[in-house]
């Protein structure tokens, strides 16, 4: 079966982004086999290495990175759930994209942010990464703009009145996951 990973790109103490992550990965079960990877549980350094992870054939990666890199090489899709730091994504999911080697190469990813505009500078940062990795984004993205800490509970269920309302976003994940498993069942056909 499709596998599925849905990233929070929040570490911070009392951050919003793993209820997000939470909401998006419950649609993802419906549909596919999802985990979430919170990067609280990959504590990736701060990339110091002497050459590009992408170009170093003999590249030796610290322990932590590794395992963050072993895990994302297991999954054919991504979700990538991101806040907006400064008209930006956090610098720990950059620095986590930044360590990636070819672990993600001709993989889909979707992009989920939340902030005063749904995050759209971040979405549109991660834009920018992703193809630096050799990573896929799909065309949509969903930007949430509803204040996440009363729309969705800790457990991630999302607020009745928004799932219920046409074009709202939970009809919007739908679509978009749906879009992620196109992309990840042509994408896993292309790359054999
Ligand atoms: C350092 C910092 C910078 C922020 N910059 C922005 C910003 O540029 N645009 C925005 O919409 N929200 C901004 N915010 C508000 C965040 O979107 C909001 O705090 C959100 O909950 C962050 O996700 P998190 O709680 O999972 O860390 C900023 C928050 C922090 C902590």
């Amino acid at each position: 079966m499709t596998k599925i990973a849905v990233i929070v790109g929040s570490t911070r103490q009392g951050r919003q982004t793993d209820k997000l992550a939470k909401w998006a990965a419950q649609e993802v079960g419906m549909k596919a086999d999802v985990e979430v990877l919170d990067l609280r549980d990959y504590p990736i350094p701060f990339i110091d290495e002497p050459i590009s992870p992408r170009y170093n054939p003999d590249r030796k990666p610290e322990p932590e990175t590794k395992k963050w890199l072993d895990k994302i090489a297991t999954f054919d899709g991504f979700v990538f759930v991101t806040p907006e730091y400064n008209r930006s994504t956090s610098a720990v999911l950059k620095n986590a994209i930044d360590v990636m080697g070819h672990e993600i190469d001709d993989k889909p990813v979707a992009l989920v942010g939340h902030g005063s505009s749904g995050g759209a500078q971040a979405i549109a940062n991660l834009r920018m990464a992703l193809p630096g990795v050799g990573a896929i984004t799909i065309p949509q993205a969903l930007f949430f703009s509803d204040r996440l800490a009363d729309s969705i509970s800790d457990e991630g269920e999302l607020k009745q009145e928004l799932r219920d309302k046409p074009y709202g976003p939970q009809e919007q994940l739908s679509t978009q996951v749906d879009s992620l498993l196109w992309y990840t069942t042509a994408l896993n056909t292309a790359r054999v």
